[in-house]
C-alpha cells in the first residue's frame, strides 16, 4: 500500500467506519459520512492506497508531478518499508490508511475527527492528514483551524502542537463515555507569512523523512 490524499467518495464510507470505529470509544455517536459528503461547508479527506488508483489520477502538489515519474519510486519504496514495519499487514480490501474530517465555520476550519489504523499509527499518516487539512482550510480561506481533543489524548495533542495549535480553552465534561474534558487547541492565523513559513518548513521536514506529499483532487 503506498499512500496519498484525496477526497472521500461514497465508496470509501464502509472502510472509513471501520476505522472510525476502531480508533473512538464504542458510546462515539459516530459520523453520518453520506451526509457529510454532500455538505459544501466541509472536506474530507482520505489517505488512499495510491497505486490502486495511480492509473487515473493526476495528482496536485505545489508544482506539477506525473504519477509516472521518478516520485512513484521513491514514495513506493518508502511506503513498502512502512506497510513491512506494521504489525498488522492491510487485507486487499482495506485501501484506507486514515481519514479527517473538517468544517468550515464562518472564519475556523474545525477538524471533527482524524483517525489512522491502529496498524499504521506512528508511520507520518496523521500528520499526512492533518497537513491535507491544513491545506484545505488555506484554501478556503480560513483564519484558523481549530478542534477539540482529550485532556488525555497526549499523542494528538503532540500532533497538533506541532502545526502551531495551542490551548486556548477547556470544554469540561464534553465526551459523553466518561465525561472526559476536552481542550480546544486552535492555531494562529494560517495566512500570515510566520504561519505559512513554519508549515513549509514543517512540510519540508515531513518530505526529509522520505515521506511524501501527495494529494490528488
Ligand atoms: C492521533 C493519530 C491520528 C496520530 O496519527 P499517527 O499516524 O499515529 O501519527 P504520525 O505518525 O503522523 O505522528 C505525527 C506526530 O504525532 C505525534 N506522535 C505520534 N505518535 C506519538 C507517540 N506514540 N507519542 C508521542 N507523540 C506521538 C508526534 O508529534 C509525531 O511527530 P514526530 O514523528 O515528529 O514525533 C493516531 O494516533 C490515531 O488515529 N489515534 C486514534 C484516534 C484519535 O485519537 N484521534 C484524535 C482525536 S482528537
Amino acid at each position: 500500500m503506498n499512500l496519498g490524499l484525496r477526497s472521500m467518495q461514497s465508496d470509501d464510507i464502509e472502510e472509513v467506519l471501520d476505522i472510525e470505529k476502531e480508533a473512538f470509544s464504542p458510546l462515539w455517536p459516530g459520523t453520518s459520512f453520506k451526509r457529510q459528503l454532500n455538505n459544501r461547508y466541509s472536506a474530507y479527506l482520505v489517505a488512499y492506497d495510491i497505486l490502486v488508483e495511480s492509473e487515473t489520477d493526476t495528482i496536485d502538489q505545489d508544482g506539477i508531478i506525473d504519477r509516472q515519474g521518478q516520485w512513484i519510486e521513491t514514495f513506493v519504496d518508502t511506503m513498502r518499508k512502512v506497510f513491512k514495519n506494521a504489525d498488522t499487514r492491510t487485507s486487499s480490501a482495506q485501501k484506507l490508511a486514515g481519514y479527517v474530517g473538517v468544517w468550515f465555520q464562518g472564519n475556523e476550519a474545525h477538524i471533527t475527527e482524524i483517525a489512522v489504523r491502529e496498524a499504521l499509527r506512528g508511520c507520518g499518516i496523521g500528520e499526512l492528514l492533518l497537513i491535507g487539512s491544513i491545506r484545505s482550510a488555506t484554501k478556503y480561506g480560513s483564519t484558523v483551524v481549530t478542534l477539540e481533543v482529550r485532556v488525555s489524548n497526549f499523542i494528538a495533542q503532540r500532533l497538533y502542537e506541532k502545526y502551531g495549535f495551542s490551548t486556548a480553552g477547556i470544554r469540561k465534561g464534553y465526551y459523553s463515555d466518561n465525561r472526559e474534558d476536552a481542550l480546544i487547541m486552535t492555531t494562529s492565523p494560517i495566512h500570515t507569512p510566520e504561519y505559512q513559513r513554519q508549515f513549509d518548513l514543517l512540510q519540508q521536514a515531513y518530505t526529509d523523512r522520505g515521506r511524501e506529499i501527495y494529494i490528488s483532487e
